[in-house]
Protein backbone atom coordinates (compact mmCIF):
# COMPACT_ATOMS: atom_id res chain seq x y z
CA UNK A 1 0.00 0.00 0.00
CA UNK A 2 1.44 3.43 -1.33
CA UNK A 3 0.19 5.76 1.42
CA UNK A 4 -1.56 4.70 4.84
CA UNK A 5 -5.17 4.66 4.26
CA UNK A 6 -5.69 6.26 7.82
CA UNK A 7 -3.86 9.09 6.09
CA UNK A 8 -6.17 8.84 2.53
CA UNK A 9 -9.12 8.79 4.87
CA UNK A 10 -8.18 12.11 7.20
CA UNK A 11 -7.26 13.72 3.57
CA UNK A 12 -10.28 12.98 2.07
CA UNK A 13 -12.50 14.21 4.88
CA UNK A 14 -10.03 17.47 5.06
CA UNK A 15 -10.61 18.25 1.22
CA UNK A 16 -14.25 18.94 0.97
CA UNK A 17 -15.16 17.94 -2.78
CA UNK A 18 -17.87 20.85 -3.32
CA UNK A 19 -14.67 23.37 -2.57
CA UNK A 20 -11.88 21.62 -3.95
CA UNK A 21 -13.90 21.48 -7.25
CA UNK A 22 -15.37 24.58 -7.06
CA UNK A 23 -12.57 26.39 -7.19
CA UNK A 24 -12.33 25.36 -10.81
CA UNK A 25 -15.77 25.11 -11.82
CA UNK A 26 -18.45 27.64 -11.18
CA UNK A 27 -20.80 25.13 -9.45
CA UNK A 28 -24.71 27.42 -9.60
CA UNK A 29 -27.61 25.50 -9.40
CA UNK A 30 -28.18 23.65 -6.48
CA UNK A 31 -30.99 21.02 -6.64
CA UNK A 32 -30.76 18.39 -3.01
CA UNK A 33 -27.43 17.73 -1.97
CA UNK A 34 -26.16 17.49 -6.00
CA UNK A 35 -24.72 20.87 -6.93
CA UNK A 36 -24.56 21.09 -10.93
CA UNK A 37 -21.75 23.66 -13.39
CA UNK A 38 -20.66 23.11 -16.63
CA UNK A 39 -18.46 20.44 -16.99
CA UNK A 40 -14.60 21.10 -16.85
CA UNK A 41 -13.65 18.04 -19.05
CA UNK A 42 -15.85 18.55 -22.13
CA UNK A 43 -17.58 21.92 -23.69
CA UNK A 44 -20.76 22.49 -23.11
CA UNK A 45 -23.68 24.92 -22.61
CA UNK A 46 -26.25 24.09 -20.08
CA UNK A 47 -24.45 22.57 -16.82
CA UNK A 48 -24.79 18.43 -16.91
CA UNK A 49 -21.49 18.43 -13.96
CA UNK A 50 -22.53 17.29 -10.73
CA UNK A 51 -21.16 17.21 -7.61
CA UNK A 52 -22.74 15.30 -4.81
CA UNK A 53 -21.71 16.67 -1.04
CA UNK A 54 -23.80 13.56 0.20
CA UNK A 55 -21.55 10.90 -1.52
CA UNK A 56 -18.49 13.51 -2.03
CA UNK A 57 -17.93 12.52 -6.12
CA UNK A 58 -18.58 14.68 -9.07
CA UNK A 59 -20.19 13.17 -12.09
CA UNK A 60 -21.00 14.42 -15.61
CA UNK A 61 -24.23 13.42 -17.43
CA UNK A 62 -22.89 14.54 -20.62
CA UNK A 63 -19.33 13.26 -21.08
CA UNK A 64 -19.39 10.76 -18.52
CA UNK A 65 -16.13 11.44 -16.17
CA UNK A 66 -16.92 11.12 -12.64
CA UNK A 67 -14.89 10.14 -9.67
CA UNK A 68 -14.33 11.46 -5.87
CA UNK A 69 -12.09 13.98 -4.85
CA UNK A 70 -8.78 12.66 -5.71
CA UNK A 71 -9.86 11.52 -9.09
CA UNK A 72 -10.96 14.91 -9.94
CA UNK A 73 -7.58 16.31 -9.17
CA UNK A 74 -6.05 13.28 -11.09
CA UNK A 75 -8.59 14.78 -14.27
CA UNK A 76 -8.04 18.51 -13.92
CA UNK A 77 -4.21 19.10 -13.14
CA UNK A 78 -3.22 15.99 -14.70
CA UNK A 79 -1.08 14.43 -12.24
CA UNK A 80 -0.97 10.84 -11.22
CA UNK A 81 -2.63 9.28 -8.25
CA UNK A 82 0.28 9.99 -6.02
CA UNK A 83 1.16 13.61 -7.35
CA UNK A 84 -2.75 14.51 -6.46
CA UNK A 85 -2.49 13.20 -3.27
CA UNK A 86 0.20 15.35 -2.53
CA UNK A 87 -1.37 18.31 -4.30
CA UNK A 88 -4.54 18.04 -2.41
CA UNK A 89 -2.00 17.47 1.14
CA UNK A 90 -0.54 20.70 0.45
CA UNK A 91 -3.71 22.21 0.00
CA UNK A 92 -5.33 20.46 3.40
CA UNK A 93 -2.14 21.93 5.11
CA UNK A 94 -1.21 17.80 5.86
CA UNK A 95 2.10 16.34 5.65
CA UNK A 96 2.64 13.45 3.48
CA UNK A 97 3.91 9.92 4.87
CA UNK A 98 5.88 8.87 2.36
CA UNK A 99 7.66 5.23 2.15
CA UNK A 100 10.97 4.92 -0.18
CA UNK A 101 9.55 3.73 -3.42
CA UNK A 102 7.21 6.77 -3.72
CA UNK A 103 10.11 8.99 -2.58
CA UNK A 104 11.99 7.68 -5.51
CA UNK A 105 8.88 7.95 -7.62
CA UNK A 106 8.96 11.83 -7.31
CA UNK A 107 8.90 12.06 -11.07
CA UNK A 108 6.86 15.02 -11.75
CA UNK A 109 8.99 17.98 -9.69
CA UNK A 110 12.06 16.31 -10.64
CA UNK A 111 11.31 16.37 -14.49
CA UNK A 112 10.22 20.43 -13.94
CA UNK A 113 13.54 21.14 -12.07
CA UNK A 114 15.90 19.39 -14.64
CA UNK A 115 13.46 21.28 -17.17
CA UNK A 116 14.22 24.69 -15.42
CA UNK A 117 18.27 23.89 -14.70
CA UNK A 118 18.66 22.47 -18.31
CA UNK A 119 16.79 25.76 -19.78
CA UNK A 120 19.33 27.83 -17.70
CA UNK A 121 22.38 25.93 -19.26
CA UNK A 122 20.43 26.39 -22.69
CA UNK A 123 19.79 30.01 -21.83
CA UNK A 124 23.91 30.81 -21.04
CA UNK A 125 24.98 29.15 -23.58
CA UNK A 126 22.95 31.50 -26.16
CA UNK A 127 24.66 34.37 -24.43
CA UNK A 128 28.25 32.77 -24.46
CA UNK A 129 30.71 33.52 -27.47
CA UNK A 130 29.65 29.39 -28.27
CA UNK A 131 26.21 30.85 -28.76
CA UNK A 132 26.62 32.68 -31.49
CA UNK A 133 25.19 31.33 -34.53
CA UNK A 134 22.44 31.08 -32.84
CA UNK A 135 22.44 34.72 -31.51
CA UNK A 136 22.83 35.58 -34.85
CA UNK A 137 19.92 33.14 -36.13
CA UNK A 138 17.96 35.79 -33.52
CA UNK A 139 19.65 38.82 -35.32
CA UNK A 140 18.19 37.77 -38.54
CA UNK A 141 15.12 37.21 -37.65
CA UNK A 142 15.20 40.70 -36.39
CA UNK A 143 14.00 38.83 -32.76
CA UNK A 144 15.40 41.49 -29.80
CA UNK A 145 17.21 40.44 -26.88
CA UNK A 146 14.85 41.38 -24.96
CA UNK A 147 12.18 39.26 -25.93
CA UNK A 148 14.87 36.86 -26.21
CA UNK A 149 14.66 37.12 -22.52
CA UNK A 150 11.30 37.64 -21.91
CA UNK A 151 10.69 33.52 -23.92
CA UNK A 152 13.69 32.52 -21.97
CA UNK A 153 15.24 31.35 -25.03
CA UNK A 154 18.33 29.30 -25.23
CA UNK A 155 20.37 27.77 -27.76
CA UNK A 156 21.76 24.36 -27.60
CA UNK A 157 25.07 23.01 -28.36
CA UNK A 158 26.13 21.77 -31.72
CA UNK A 159 27.54 18.49 -29.79
CA UNK A 160 25.95 15.24 -29.03
CA UNK A 161 26.32 15.39 -25.21
CA UNK A 162 26.77 18.48 -23.62
CA UNK A 163 24.15 18.96 -21.65
CA UNK A 164 24.24 15.39 -20.56
CA UNK A 165 27.66 16.17 -19.26
CA UNK A 166 26.39 19.11 -17.34
CA UNK A 167 23.35 17.83 -15.97
CA UNK A 168 24.68 14.59 -14.86
CA UNK A 169 27.54 16.78 -12.89
CA UNK A 170 25.00 18.47 -11.33
CA UNK A 171 23.54 15.00 -9.99
CA UNK A 172 20.69 14.52 -12.69
CA UNK A 173 20.46 10.75 -13.69
CA UNK A 174 20.51 9.87 -17.61
CA UNK A 175 17.05 8.27 -16.84
CA UNK A 176 16.10 11.28 -16.17
CA UNK A 177 16.96 12.72 -18.82
CA UNK A 178 15.41 10.32 -20.91
CA UNK A 179 12.30 10.67 -19.00
CA UNK A 180 12.30 14.50 -19.28
CA UNK A 181 12.77 14.03 -23.27
CA UNK A 182 16.20 16.05 -23.05
CA UNK A 183 18.04 12.71 -24.06
CA UNK A 184 17.41 9.90 -26.63
CA UNK A 185 18.44 6.63 -27.05
CA UNK A 186 19.97 4.63 -30.08
CA UNK A 187 19.38 1.36 -31.08
CA UNK A 188 22.67 0.68 -29.43
CA UNK A 189 21.93 1.49 -26.67
CA UNK A 190 23.54 4.81 -26.72
CA UNK A 191 22.48 7.85 -24.80
CA UNK A 192 22.80 11.15 -26.79
CA UNK A 193 21.02 15.05 -26.45
CA UNK A 194 18.14 15.66 -28.08
CA UNK A 195 18.31 19.18 -29.14
CA UNK A 196 21.30 20.40 -30.81
CA UNK A 197 22.54 22.85 -32.01
CA UNK A 198 18.97 24.34 -32.24
CA UNK A 199 17.59 27.49 -31.25
CA UNK A 200 15.58 26.45 -27.70
CA UNK A 201 12.18 28.14 -26.86
CA UNK A 202 11.20 26.77 -23.64
CA UNK A 203 7.38 26.24 -23.34
CA UNK A 204 5.98 27.34 -20.03
CA UNK A 205 2.73 27.01 -18.16
CA UNK A 206 0.61 29.16 -16.57
CA UNK A 207 2.14 28.74 -13.17
CA UNK A 208 5.20 29.20 -14.55
CA UNK A 209 6.87 26.13 -14.64
CA UNK A 210 8.50 24.89 -17.45
CA UNK A 211 6.90 21.88 -18.86
CA UNK A 212 8.97 21.01 -21.96
CA UNK A 213 11.21 22.71 -25.02
CA UNK A 214 10.46 23.67 -28.63
CA UNK A 215 13.12 24.21 -30.63
CA UNK A 216 14.05 25.51 -34.14
CA UNK A 217 17.04 24.55 -36.24
CA UNK A 218 19.41 27.80 -37.41
CA UNK A 219 19.83 26.32 -41.28
CA UNK A 220 17.72 24.62 -43.86
CA UNK A 221 17.87 21.35 -42.19
CA UNK A 222 14.93 18.97 -41.24
CA UNK A 223 13.49 18.57 -38.88
CA UNK A 224 12.73 22.42 -38.87
CA UNK A 225 10.97 22.47 -35.38
CA UNK A 226 11.28 19.34 -32.83
CA UNK A 227 9.41 19.53 -29.49
CA UNK A 228 10.02 17.64 -26.05
CA UNK A 229 7.81 13.98 -26.50
CA UNK A 230 4.89 13.39 -24.23
CA UNK A 231 5.66 12.40 -20.79
CA UNK A 232 4.43 12.79 -17.25
CA UNK A 233 4.75 16.68 -17.39
CA UNK A 234 4.71 17.62 -21.17
CA UNK A 235 0.80 16.99 -23.24
CA UNK A 236 1.17 18.76 -26.19
CA UNK A 237 -3.03 18.97 -26.11
CA UNK A 238 -2.52 21.35 -22.98
CA UNK A 239 0.51 23.17 -23.97
CA UNK A 240 0.14 26.77 -25.59
CA UNK A 241 3.06 28.47 -25.92
CA UNK A 242 3.15 31.96 -24.96
CA UNK A 243 -0.02 31.50 -22.62
CA UNK A 244 2.48 32.17 -19.50
CA UNK A 245 2.80 35.91 -20.78
CA UNK A 246 -0.66 36.46 -22.47
CA UNK A 247 -2.19 35.73 -19.93
CA UNK A 248 -1.80 38.36 -17.83
CA UNK A 249 -2.16 40.94 -21.21
CA UNK A 250 -4.37 43.86 -20.84
CA UNK A 251 -5.96 43.33 -24.23
CA UNK A 252 -9.11 42.41 -24.65
CA UNK A 253 -8.67 38.91 -26.54
CA UNK A 254 -5.85 36.51 -27.31
CA UNK A 255 -4.60 36.14 -30.04
CA UNK A 256 -3.95 32.08 -31.74
CA UNK A 257 -1.47 32.13 -34.41
CA UNK A 258 0.14 29.20 -35.87
CA UNK A 259 3.67 29.19 -35.40
CA UNK A 260 6.37 29.61 -32.17
CA UNK A 261 8.02 32.59 -34.20
CA UNK A 262 4.84 33.89 -35.00
CA UNK A 263 3.82 34.33 -31.13
CA UNK A 264 7.74 35.96 -30.44
CA UNK A 265 7.24 38.53 -33.22
CA UNK A 266 3.67 39.62 -32.05
CA UNK A 267 4.77 39.98 -28.53
CA UNK A 268 7.53 42.30 -29.84
CA UNK A 269 5.53 44.21 -32.05
CA UNK A 270 2.96 44.92 -29.12
CA UNK A 271 0.69 42.13 -29.17
CA UNK A 272 1.41 40.46 -25.73
CA UNK A 273 -2.08 38.31 -26.15
CA UNK A 274 -0.25 36.06 -29.13
CA UNK A 275 -0.55 32.29 -28.77
CA UNK A 276 0.11 29.12 -30.38
CA UNK A 277 -0.36 25.75 -30.41
CA UNK A 278 2.91 23.36 -30.85
CA UNK A 279 2.59 22.15 -34.08
CA UNK A 280 -1.09 20.17 -33.26
CA UNK A 281 -4.39 21.42 -34.33
CA UNK A 282 -6.42 23.24 -31.55
CA UNK A 283 -7.64 20.63 -29.03
CA UNK A 284 -10.61 21.06 -26.61
CA UNK A 285 -8.41 20.88 -23.69
CA UNK A 286 -6.97 24.23 -25.21
CA UNK A 287 -9.70 25.81 -25.57
CA UNK A 288 -10.90 25.48 -21.90
CA UNK A 289 -7.50 26.82 -20.93
CA UNK A 290 -7.85 29.82 -22.76
CA UNK A 291 -11.30 30.48 -21.73
CA UNK A 292 -9.82 30.61 -18.06
CA UNK A 293 -8.20 33.94 -19.50
CA UNK A 294 -10.18 35.78 -22.04
CA UNK A 295 -13.51 35.97 -23.52
CA UNK A 296 -12.58 36.38 -27.02
CA UNK A 297 -10.23 34.05 -29.14
CA UNK A 298 -9.08 35.42 -32.43
CA UNK A 299 -7.58 33.00 -35.01
CA UNK A 300 -4.35 33.98 -36.84
CA UNK A 301 -3.93 30.84 -38.97
CA UNK A 302 -1.34 31.17 -41.91
CA UNK A 303 -3.51 32.07 -45.14
CA UNK A 304 -2.40 28.88 -47.17
CA UNK A 305 -4.48 25.95 -47.76
CA UNK A 306 -3.27 24.16 -44.82
CA UNK A 307 -3.63 27.38 -42.74
CA UNK A 308 -7.67 27.80 -43.60
CA UNK A 309 -7.92 23.78 -43.41
CA UNK A 310 -6.73 24.46 -39.87
CA UNK A 311 -9.07 27.82 -39.08
CA UNK A 312 -12.31 25.32 -40.08
CA UNK A 313 -11.00 22.44 -38.07
CA UNK A 314 -10.56 24.90 -34.65
CA UNK A 315 -14.03 26.66 -35.35
CA UNK A 316 -15.41 23.48 -35.13
CA UNK A 317 -13.60 22.74 -31.69
CA UNK A 318 -15.04 25.66 -30.47
CA UNK A 319 -18.49 25.52 -31.63
CA UNK A 320 -19.51 24.49 -28.07
CA UNK A 321 -17.35 26.22 -26.17
CA UNK A 322 -18.41 30.06 -24.03
CA UNK A 323 -15.49 31.78 -26.09
CA UNK A 324 -16.50 34.09 -28.63
CA UNK A 325 -14.44 33.33 -31.75
CA UNK A 326 -13.29 35.52 -34.45
CA UNK A 327 -10.75 35.10 -37.02
CA UNK A 328 -8.33 37.21 -38.53
CA UNK A 329 -7.45 37.00 -41.98
CA UNK A 330 -4.03 37.81 -43.35
CA UNK A 331 -3.97 39.01 -46.85
CA UNK A 332 -1.98 37.49 -49.39
CA UNK A 333 1.18 38.68 -50.97
CA UNK A 334 1.50 38.55 -54.42
CA UNK A 335 4.92 37.46 -56.16
CA UNK A 336 5.51 37.71 -59.25
CA UNK A 337 2.27 37.40 -60.21
CA UNK A 338 1.70 34.04 -57.62
CA UNK A 339 0.29 34.74 -53.77
CA UNK A 340 2.85 33.37 -51.74
CA UNK A 341 2.16 32.18 -47.92
CA UNK A 342 1.98 34.90 -45.37
CA UNK A 343 1.74 34.37 -41.32
CA UNK A 344 1.77 36.28 -39.17
CA UNK A 345 5.04 36.90 -38.19
CA UNK A 346 5.52 37.69 -42.37
CA UNK A 347 2.96 40.40 -41.99
CA UNK A 348 4.11 42.46 -39.49
CA UNK A 349 7.51 42.33 -40.60
CA UNK A 350 6.31 43.21 -44.16
CA UNK A 351 3.71 45.77 -43.23
CA UNK A 352 4.25 46.99 -39.32
CA UNK A 353 2.06 46.80 -36.16
CA UNK A 354 0.04 49.38 -36.92
CA UNK A 355 -1.18 47.41 -39.71
CA UNK A 356 -1.41 44.46 -38.17
CA UNK A 357 -3.90 46.12 -35.25
CA UNK A 358 -5.76 47.30 -38.21
CA UNK A 359 -6.36 43.72 -39.35
CA UNK A 360 -6.90 42.41 -36.09
CA UNK A 361 -10.05 45.43 -35.28
CA UNK A 362 -11.60 44.34 -38.74
CA UNK A 363 -11.68 40.46 -37.79
CA UNK A 364 -14.89 39.11 -38.58
CA UNK A 365 -16.83 36.72 -36.46
CA UNK A 366 -16.85 32.67 -37.19
CA UNK A 367 -20.21 33.28 -39.35
CA UNK A 368 -18.73 36.35 -41.01
CA UNK A 369 -16.02 33.89 -41.82
CA UNK A 370 -17.64 30.76 -42.62
CA UNK A 371 -19.92 33.25 -45.21
CA UNK A 372 -16.59 34.60 -47.06
CA UNK A 373 -15.40 31.23 -47.21
CA UNK A 374 -18.36 29.81 -48.77
CA UNK A 375 -18.64 32.75 -51.10
CA UNK A 376 -14.81 32.81 -52.52
CA UNK A 377 -15.64 29.66 -54.34
CA UNK A 378 -18.44 30.86 -56.61
CA UNK A 379 -18.93 33.42 -59.09
CA UNK A 380 -21.48 35.62 -58.60
CA UNK A 381 -22.03 36.20 -62.16
CA UNK A 382 -22.98 32.87 -63.17
CA UNK A 383 -26.61 32.03 -62.01
CA UNK A 384 -25.62 28.37 -61.55
CA UNK A 385 -23.20 29.68 -59.24
CA UNK A 386 -25.90 31.71 -57.35
CA UNK A 387 -28.06 29.03 -57.11
CA UNK A 388 -25.21 26.64 -55.34
CA UNK A 389 -24.25 29.54 -52.91
CA UNK A 390 -28.03 30.32 -51.87
CA UNK A 391 -27.48 26.16 -51.09
CA UNK A 392 -24.50 25.78 -49.31
CA UNK A 393 -24.86 29.44 -47.77
CA UNK A 394 -28.70 28.41 -46.06
CA UNK A 395 -27.57 25.27 -44.47
CA UNK A 396 -25.00 27.02 -43.37
CA UNK A 397 -26.65 29.75 -41.75
CA UNK A 398 -29.21 27.17 -40.49
CA UNK A 399 -26.68 25.79 -38.43
CA UNK A 400 -25.79 28.78 -36.38
CA UNK A 401 -27.77 28.65 -32.86
CA UNK A 402 -28.61 32.51 -32.09
CA UNK A 403 -31.81 33.34 -34.57
CA UNK A 404 -30.40 36.85 -34.18
CA UNK A 405 -27.29 35.78 -36.23
CA UNK A 406 -29.54 33.60 -38.32
CA UNK A 407 -31.65 36.80 -39.26
CA UNK A 408 -28.46 38.94 -39.62
CA UNK A 409 -26.80 36.53 -41.98
CA UNK A 410 -29.90 35.53 -44.18
CA UNK A 411 -29.71 38.96 -45.00
CA UNK A 412 -26.07 39.58 -45.97
CA UNK A 413 -25.98 35.90 -47.87
CA UNK A 414 -29.24 37.61 -49.76
CA UNK A 415 -27.38 40.33 -50.86
CA UNK A 416 -24.17 38.90 -51.87
CA UNK A 417 -26.19 36.83 -54.33
CA UNK A 418 -28.53 39.80 -55.45
CA UNK A 419 -31.79 37.93 -54.20
CA UNK A 420 -34.76 39.10 -52.06
CA UNK A 421 -33.95 38.92 -48.22
CA UNK A 422 -37.40 36.58 -48.14
CA UNK A 423 -36.56 33.78 -50.59
CA UNK A 424 -33.11 33.53 -48.23
CA UNK A 425 -34.84 33.28 -45.17
CA UNK A 426 -37.34 30.94 -46.56
CA UNK A 427 -34.38 28.73 -48.02
CA UNK A 428 -33.01 29.19 -44.28
CA UNK A 429 -35.83 27.70 -42.88
CA UNK A 430 -36.20 24.77 -45.32
CA UNK A 431 -32.28 23.57 -44.20
CA UNK A 432 -33.09 23.87 -40.01
CA UNK A 433 -36.33 21.65 -40.80
CA UNK A 434 -34.28 19.05 -42.70
CA UNK A 435 -31.48 19.39 -39.79
CA UNK A 436 -34.27 19.09 -37.53
CA UNK A 437 -35.81 15.93 -38.91
CA UNK A 438 -32.26 14.19 -38.80
CA UNK A 439 -31.74 14.79 -35.58
CA UNK A 440 -35.21 13.27 -34.67
CA UNK A 441 -34.21 9.90 -36.67
CA UNK A 442 -31.03 10.53 -34.28
CA UNK A 443 -32.94 10.19 -30.98
CA UNK A 444 -35.28 8.12 -32.41
CA UNK A 445 -32.44 5.49 -32.91
CA UNK A 446 -31.31 6.03 -29.65
CA UNK A 447 -34.50 4.80 -28.09
CA UNK A 448 -34.93 1.98 -29.87
CA UNK A 449 -31.51 0.74 -28.64
CA UNK A 450 -31.66 2.00 -25.04
CA UNK A 451 -29.13 2.25 -22.73
CA UNK A 452 -29.26 -1.10 -21.09
CA UNK A 453 -27.91 -3.01 -24.40
CA UNK A 454 -25.47 -0.09 -24.71
CA UNK A 455 -21.86 -0.63 -23.77
CA UNK A 456 -20.24 2.14 -21.21
CA UNK A 457 -19.65 5.30 -22.61
CA UNK A 458 -15.69 4.91 -21.15
CA UNK A 459 -14.15 3.36 -24.65
CA UNK A 460 -11.38 1.36 -22.49
CA UNK A 461 -14.71 -0.52 -20.98
CA UNK A 462 -16.06 -3.29 -23.06
CA UNK A 463 -18.48 -5.87 -21.86
CA UNK A 464 -18.39 -9.36 -23.67
CA UNK A 465 -21.65 -10.23 -22.08
CA UNK A 466 -23.73 -6.87 -21.53
CA UNK A 467 -26.61 -8.84 -19.83
CA UNK A 468 -24.58 -10.34 -17.15
CA UNK A 469 -22.39 -7.10 -17.07
CA UNK A 470 -25.29 -5.20 -16.04
CA UNK A 471 -26.11 -7.64 -13.62
CA UNK A 472 -22.88 -7.61 -12.10
CA UNK A 473 -22.83 -3.65 -11.77
CA UNK A 474 -26.53 -3.71 -9.89
CA UNK A 475 -24.51 -6.21 -7.55
CA UNK A 476 -21.32 -3.71 -7.01
CA UNK A 477 -23.88 -0.56 -6.81
CA UNK A 478 -26.09 -1.79 -4.20
CA UNK A 479 -22.54 -2.72 -2.13
CA UNK A 480 -20.83 0.33 -3.03
CA UNK A 481 -24.24 1.94 -1.86
CA UNK A 482 -24.25 -0.36 1.50
CA UNK A 483 -27.74 -0.98 0.83
CA UNK A 484 -26.38 -5.04 1.12
CA UNK A 485 -24.16 -6.63 3.57
CA UNK A 486 -21.34 -8.66 1.89
CA UNK A 487 -22.17 -11.88 3.80
CA UNK A 488 -25.37 -12.04 1.05
CA UNK A 489 -23.24 -11.78 -2.05
CA UNK A 490 -23.76 -15.60 -2.11
CA UNK A 491 -21.30 -15.09 -5.28
CA UNK A 492 -18.04 -15.71 -6.77
CA UNK A 493 -15.70 -13.30 -8.52
CA UNK A 494 -14.54 -15.97 -11.22
CA UNK A 495 -18.34 -16.39 -11.99
CA UNK A 496 -18.63 -12.52 -13.09
CA UNK A 497 -18.14 -12.07 -17.33
CA UNK A 498 -16.29 -9.16 -17.14
CA UNK A 499 -12.77 -9.07 -15.14
CA UNK A 500 -12.94 -5.58 -15.02
CA UNK A 501 -16.10 -6.18 -12.49
CA UNK A 502 -14.94 -9.23 -11.18
CA UNK A 503 -11.82 -6.85 -10.26
CA UNK A 504 -13.98 -4.44 -8.51
CA UNK A 505 -16.20 -6.74 -6.88
CA UNK A 506 -13.64 -8.56 -5.22
CA UNK A 507 -11.80 -5.05 -3.62
CA UNK A 508 -15.18 -3.80 -2.57
CA UNK A 509 -16.03 -7.23 -1.10
CA UNK A 510 -13.00 -7.75 0.91
CA UNK A 511 -12.96 -3.88 1.79
CA UNK A 512 -16.80 -3.97 3.47
CA UNK A 513 -15.71 -7.80 5.17
CA UNK A 514 -12.79 -5.96 6.83
CA UNK A 515 -15.06 -3.07 7.82
CA UNK A 516 -13.10 -0.59 5.44
CA UNK A 517 -14.87 2.18 3.78
CA UNK A 518 -15.69 1.81 -0.12
CA UNK A 519 -15.81 5.35 -0.91
CA UNK A 520 -14.47 6.30 -4.55
CA UNK A 521 -11.16 7.93 -2.84
CA UNK A 522 -10.44 4.58 -1.02
CA UNK A 523 -10.85 2.95 -5.06
CA UNK A 524 -8.98 5.77 -6.65
CA UNK A 525 -5.59 4.38 -5.64
CA UNK A 526 -6.60 0.53 -7.15
CA UNK A 527 -8.82 0.96 -10.62
CA UNK A 528 -8.05 3.11 -13.74
CA UNK A 529 -9.71 6.47 -14.03
CA UNK A 530 -12.45 5.15 -16.52
CA UNK A 531 -13.01 2.20 -14.20
CA UNK A 532 -13.69 4.98 -11.65
CA UNK A 533 -16.10 7.21 -13.97
CA UNK A 534 -17.73 3.89 -14.80
CA UNK A 535 -18.20 3.12 -10.95
CA UNK A 536 -19.47 7.29 -10.54
CA UNK A 537 -22.00 6.46 -13.30
CA UNK A 538 -23.24 3.37 -11.38
CA UNK A 539 -23.92 5.59 -8.22
CA UNK A 540 -26.08 8.02 -10.53
CA UNK A 541 -28.86 5.03 -11.35
CA UNK A 542 -31.48 4.75 -8.74
CA UNK A 543 -31.82 1.51 -6.32
CA UNK A 544 -34.35 1.22 -3.83
CA UNK A 545 -32.79 0.40 -0.40
CA UNK A 546 -35.85 -1.26 0.56
CA UNK A 547 -36.35 -3.76 -2.24
CA UNK A 548 -32.22 -3.97 -1.79
CA UNK A 549 -32.06 -7.80 -0.65
CA UNK A 550 -34.58 -8.74 -3.09
CA UNK A 551 -32.88 -7.23 -6.08
CA UNK A 552 -29.31 -8.47 -5.22
CA UNK A 553 -30.92 -12.21 -5.20
CA UNK A 554 -32.15 -11.20 -9.12
CA UNK A 555 -28.78 -9.73 -10.08
CA UNK A 556 -27.26 -13.01 -8.74
CA UNK A 557 -29.21 -15.10 -10.52
CA UNK A 558 -28.57 -13.35 -13.72
CA UNK A 559 -25.22 -13.60 -13.37
CA UNK A 560 -25.09 -17.20 -12.43
CA UNK A 561 -27.57 -18.32 -15.56
CA UNK A 562 -25.32 -16.65 -17.46
CA UNK A 563 -21.69 -18.23 -16.29
CA UNK A 564 -23.62 -20.93 -16.41
CA UNK A 565 -24.52 -20.71 -20.35
CA UNK A 566 -20.89 -19.81 -20.63
CA UNK A 567 -19.32 -22.55 -19.34
CA UNK A 568 -21.70 -25.17 -21.44
CA UNK A 569 -21.13 -23.74 -24.29
CA UNK A 570 -17.19 -24.28 -23.60
CA UNK A 571 -17.10 -27.56 -23.26
CA UNK A 572 -19.64 -27.64 -26.23
CA UNK A 573 -16.83 -26.31 -27.59
CA UNK A 574 -13.99 -28.58 -26.92
CA UNK A 575 -16.55 -31.20 -27.90
CA UNK A 576 -16.92 -29.89 -31.05
CA UNK A 577 -13.08 -29.82 -31.15
CA UNK A 578 -12.18 -33.60 -29.86
CA UNK A 579 -14.78 -34.57 -32.77
CA UNK A 580 -13.54 -32.33 -35.40
CA UNK A 581 -10.02 -33.84 -34.30
CA UNK A 582 -10.45 -36.90 -34.72
CA UNK A 583 -12.43 -36.87 -38.07
CA UNK A 584 -9.03 -35.44 -39.44
CA UNK A 585 -7.07 -38.15 -38.43
CA UNK A 586 -9.22 -40.92 -40.02
CA UNK A 587 -10.68 -38.99 -42.97
P1 LIG B 1 5.58 26.44 -40.02
O1 LIG B 1 6.34 25.44 -40.83
O2 LIG B 1 4.38 27.10 -40.58
O3 LIG B 1 6.67 27.44 -39.65
O4 LIG B 1 5.21 25.74 -38.64
P2 LIG B 1 6.72 28.90 -39.11
O5 LIG B 1 6.09 29.07 -37.78
O6 LIG B 1 6.37 29.88 -40.17
O7 LIG B 1 8.24 28.87 -38.85
P3 LIG B 1 9.38 29.79 -39.30
O8 LIG B 1 8.80 31.15 -39.51
O9 LIG B 1 9.97 29.18 -40.52
O10 LIG B 1 10.29 29.70 -38.14
C1 LIG B 1 4.26 26.24 -37.74
C2 LIG B 1 4.43 25.59 -36.41
O11 LIG B 1 4.20 24.19 -36.51
C3 LIG B 1 5.06 23.48 -35.64
C4 LIG B 1 5.89 24.51 -34.90
O12 LIG B 1 5.27 24.79 -33.65
C5 LIG B 1 5.83 25.69 -35.84
O13 LIG B 1 6.03 26.91 -35.14
N1 LIG B 1 5.97 22.58 -36.40
C6 LIG B 1 6.36 22.90 -37.66
C7 LIG B 1 6.45 21.44 -35.79
O14 LIG B 1 6.11 21.15 -34.64
N2 LIG B 1 7.32 20.63 -36.49
C8 LIG B 1 7.75 20.93 -37.76
O15 LIG B 1 8.59 20.17 -38.34
C9 LIG B 1 7.23 22.07 -38.36
MN1 LIG C 1 7.01 31.78 -40.28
Amino acid sequence: MAFPEAFIEELVSRSEISDVVGSYVALTKRSGSNIFGLCPFHNEKTPSFSVSTDKQIYHCFGCGKGGGVINFIMEIENLSYPDAVRFLARRAGMEVPEDGEYRENRTRDRILKLNRDAARYYYKYLRSPEGKPVADYLASRRISGKVARDFGMGAAPDSWDSLLKAMTAMGYEKRELLDAGLAVKNAKGGIYDRFRNRLMLPVINVRGEIIGFGSRVIDKSEPKYLNSPENVVYSKRRALYGLNIAKNSKRPNIILCEGNLDVVTLHQAGFDNAVASMGTALTTEQTRLLARYTKELVICYDNDEAGQKATARALEVLKDSELSVKVLRLPNIVKDGVSVKQDADDFIKNHGADAFEALLSGSGTSAQYGLAVIAAKYDFSLDDHRVEFLKEASRFIAGLTSPVEREIYSVRAAEQAKVSPDVMKQEVNRAIKSRAGYQKKKQTQMVQSPDRNAQPKERTIRYENIRSARAEEGIIRLLLMEYVRPELCDIEPEEFSSPFLAKTYRIIKTRLSEGRPVSMDALTGQLESEEISRLTALLQQPENSAAAEGALRDYIGAVKRESLKRAAEESGDLRQMYLNAKENKHG
